[in-house]
């Protein structure tokens, strides 16, 4: 096991910058996944921690030992790629083993270090086949399985799931989550998917050109997204937003909102955890689908429903608030609304509130 620390980072490929002061610290054991949208930096990264790259300022730390200009066969690392090339003419035990032996490892150790992963990843009785005899999933676990055997303190994985259909997916993400909890090493796993980082990091970094936006547990980022960017990257479907007023008195501070019905002006959000005194002015509101409750009677918004979306387990509501289009998830039988008008209740106590002019969390 092992801890990273990345201090400062910036790299450039001539004048474009790519990351930006990225700082991260990573603890032992942990897997943290870099998220973010295509471009926005992961792999570079990635990579820079592997040695692949280059960068131009800052520092990479592993284990504690600087390893900024330490080559990458002497990092201790192991990396799966996206595009796992799998040697057509050797066998699974074959691949896996290659590097072990380009590096000379005493042949008993290599069958143990085979065996050992063969048996984690589940694919014993594939070892004597080709690539070309295995299925995609089969495949990716042979890549995987030629990470593990060089038993290094940190693995890293630049979207090893990518290849796979929906299902398949789903089932690797549950065998990678196993596999960590089982080895207890330091891993970094880079994926666009944020059902994939929400399921299987101990820690988020999202990214943004080049700039980590956050970097947190999964469900900080979730419940207190620190930018628009974060609150609208993460939750499936994305969380509504509303231009709203801030309005502080003695009190409290009134949150005015378009479509808010019955008489009321505004509703309270003197509880919200403001980071800075609350100013008046416009604000953003966030509100996440699944904490809108619809309500009879009491402060809320009023929306005319214009379709639900039947999902199984429950349904998704739309709704049609002054205007703005306000998503709510509701139980699986309680869609037979369509057409009628509803009652939004504001959750007071888990909205979001970001400046409209720096996107930040307030
Ligand atoms: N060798 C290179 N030369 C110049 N620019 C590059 C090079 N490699 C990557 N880039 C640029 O650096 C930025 C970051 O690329 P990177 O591959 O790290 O993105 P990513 O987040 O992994 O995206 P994806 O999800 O598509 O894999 C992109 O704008 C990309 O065009
Ligand atoms: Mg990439």
């Amino acid at each position: 096991m092992s801890t990273i620390r990345i201090q400062n980072v910036n790299k450039f490929y001539g004048a474009l910058q790519v990351l930006k002061n990225v700082d991260l610290a990573i603890g032992s054991g942990e897997f943290t996944v870099l998220l973010g949208p295509s471009g926005c930096g992961k792999s570079t990264l990635l990579s820079a921690i592997a040695g692949l790259e280059e960068i131009q300022e800052g520092g990479i730390e592993l284990g504690g030992r600087d390893v900024t200009h330490v080559e990458p066969a002497k990092r201790d690392i192991a990396m799966v790629f996206q595009s796992y090339a799998l040697y057509p003419t050797m066998t699974v035990a074959g691949n896996m083993s290659f590097g072990l032996r380009v590096n000379r490892t005493p042949k008993a150790e290599i069958d143990q270090r085979v065996n050992w992963a063969a048996r984690l990843l589940q694919i014993e009785n594939l070892l004597d086949r080709k690539p070309s005899q295995l299925s995609g999933g089969q495949r990716q676990r042979v890549a995987i399985g030629r990470a593990l055997v060089r038993k290094t303190p940190v693995y890293l994985f630049d979207e090893p799931l990518s290849n796979l259909d929906a299902k398949l997916r789903t089932e690797m993400r549950v065998e990678i989550k196993r596999l960590h909890q089982t080895l207890g090493a330091t891993m970094i796993y880079v994926t666009h998917d944020q059902i994939e980082a929400m399921t299987l990091a101990t820690h988020i970094a999202l990214m943004r050109a080049g700039v980590v936006e956050q970097f947190g547990h999964p469900e900080d980022l979730y419940q207190r997204p620190a930018s628009l960017f974060v609150a609208g990257f993460i939750g499936s479907p994305s969380m509504n937003f509303l231009p709203g007023t801030l309005a502080p008195n003695g009190a409290g501070v009134g949150l005015e909102l378009p479509g808010l019905g019955g008489g009321q002006q505004a509703v309270d959000v003197g509880s919200y955890a403001f980071a800075a005194p609350a100013k008046a002015g416009e604000i953003t509101v966030g509100l996440r689908p699944e904490d809108i409750e619809l309500v009879n009677d009491g402060p809320a918004l009023e929306g005319k429903t214009l379709f639900v979306e039947p999902m199984g387990a429950d349904s998704l509501a739309w709704f049609d608030v002054a205007g703005h289009r306000v998503s709510v998830r509701l139980k699986a039988d309680d869609g037979k609304r369509v057409g009628e008008t509803a009652r939004l209740a504001v959750p007071t106590e888990k909205l979001s509130l970001f400046d409209p002019n720096t996107e930040n969390r307030v």
